[in-house]
């Protein structure tokens, strides 16, 4: 096991087995592993920092050298702030390997002590991103097997209430175009 704290840092929206997968893998080579999300502020998420923290908690809590924790702006200089020594990251296919090459150089050179360790998912992860999940569930596909069984509730509560809510649009407006219409009846 190697000594002091690594950081596996991402979106996580939703949190998916690859993941998952990853943060297992590392708890186990590092004393410390810190799941930390990215705010960011220019994506508009599906689900809230809230909402991925509470479900990545839930999925770590048999695992005690895992701590959650959010950051924004350099990851660099939340690394630091936080005494890590190491990044970890995931590798799913070659795809994956151009980006995080050009990441991980770049971290080199803002922080040359900080080290980025690239860890290989289950090759039956290797295909499974958040970006997929979440069109997959959206067009009302299945998603189980790709996400833990807390995310697949999540997924469905999430977009049942979206199709709620635009059903509801829907009724409004068709209620507003009745009303229309009978006005114009009367005129008649
Ligand atoms: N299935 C997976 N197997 C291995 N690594 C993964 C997997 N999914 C994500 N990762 C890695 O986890 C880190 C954080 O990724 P991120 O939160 O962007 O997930 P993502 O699935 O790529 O999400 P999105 O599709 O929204 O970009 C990255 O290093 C990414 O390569
Ligand atoms: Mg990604």
């Amino acid at each position: 096991m190697n000594k002091g704290i690594a950081i596996y840092p991402g979106s996580f929206d939703p949190p998916t087995n690859g993941h998952l997968d990853l943060i297992q893998r590392g708890s186990k080579i590092f004393e410390e592993l810190v799941v930390a999300i990215l705010r960011n502020s220019e994506k508009t998420p599906m689900f809230s920092v809230a909402e991925r923290l509470e479900m990545l908690k839930e999925l770590t809590a048999d695992l005690k050298n895992v701590r959650l924790d959010t950051f924004h702006g350099l990851m660099v200089e939340y690394a630091k702030s936080i005494d890590a020594i190491c990044v970890l990251r995931g590798i799913r296919a070659v795809s994956d390997y151009e980006y995080e090459l050009q990441m991980a150089l770049m971290n080199r050179k803002l922080e040359p002590t900080l080290e980025t360790v690239f860890m290989m998912p289950a090759d039956k992860y290797s295909y499974v991103s958040s970006r997929l999940v979440r069109e997959v569930a959206q067009a009302g596909g299945p998603v189980r097997g790709l996400v833990p069984e807390v995310v697949e509730l999540k997924l469905r509560e999430k977009l049942d209430a979206a199709n709620r809510l635009e059903e509801g649009r829907l009724q409004a407006r068709a209620a507003r175009a009745a009303k229309h219409k009978g006005k114009e009846g009367k005129r008649k």
